[in-house]
């Protein structure tokens, strides 16, 4: 049997998405097999999951290593891939946002050539160029974003707000919401050809739990 290649992103939201297979039907028994494999293979089902790194999920798919991949809008945003964006899943849930200093609030525009610190480079730059029409010196960094206001090194970040708590232990607020943010199901456009029958059960399957679940809203997307 042709296998099926789904490519999970290592970490919360890779449990999270074998819940939901699993609450679908799929079976996610080698998934759940304590080991360091990053390929696990169910020969029987005809069906193989990949563990990559979140920011990689989209790369795996666009090149049709993976057929479907499950992974975060902000990842699908930064990378900017052609792939099918087919369900919202609903969790993961957050906000991609500029943040920075209280003193800023309501007082963004005044502040010209402002530095932008972020992991999420595209985001922030296609959010200040083409949305405030503004340029700005974005400023890469790894992780850890809220120190840069804190130390000097940019007057603003672009960064994922979940429960707000990291802002407020570093004296940091919202100043813009950029995008809702939550996990994806995406699909490699060949393989949605060629695997037509697989792949639409599976999704049907997915998108019929996620119906069953009242805070989901299947295939609805909030940006
Ligand atoms: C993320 C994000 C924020 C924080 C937001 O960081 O970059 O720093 O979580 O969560 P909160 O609003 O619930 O506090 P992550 O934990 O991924 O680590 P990082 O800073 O090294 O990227």
């Amino acid at each position: 049997m042709q296998y099926l290649t789904i490519a999970l992103a290592k970490g919360r939201l890779a449990e999270q998405a074998v819940d939901l297979l699993e609450a679908a039907g799929t079976d996610c028994r080698v998934v759940k097999e304590k080991s360091r494999k990053l390929i696990l293979e169910d020969e029987q089902a005809g069906l193989r999951f990949i563990l990559a790194k979140p920011a990689d999920v989209p790369t795996y798919v666009d090149y049709g290593a993976a057929d479907i991949g499950i992974v975060g809008k902000d990842t699908l945003l930064e990378e900017g891939r052609s792939l099918y964006e087919v369900l919202n899943l609903g969790f993961g849930s957050c906000r991609m946002c500029v943040c920075g200093p209280q003193e800023l609030s309501g007082r963004m525009d005044y502040l010209p050539n402002k530095r932008v610190a972020t992991k999420y480079p595209r985001i922030a730059r296609a959010y200040f160029e083409s949305k405030r029409r503004e340029s700005v010196e974005i400023i890469r960094l790894n992780g850890s974003v809220e120190l840069a206001p804190l130390v000097g090194l940019a007057e603003v970040i672009v960064d994922i707000v979940e429960s707000g708590r990291t802002l407020q232990e570093n004296g940091l607020v919202v100043l813009e919401t950029i995008a809702q943010i939550s996990a994806r199901l995406v699909v490699n456009r060949v393989s949605m050809k060629m695997k037509a029958e697989r792949i639409s059960n599976l999704i049907e399957a997915v998108r019929s739990q996620l119906n069953n679940v009242p805070e989901h809203s299947a295939g609805k997307d909030n940006l």
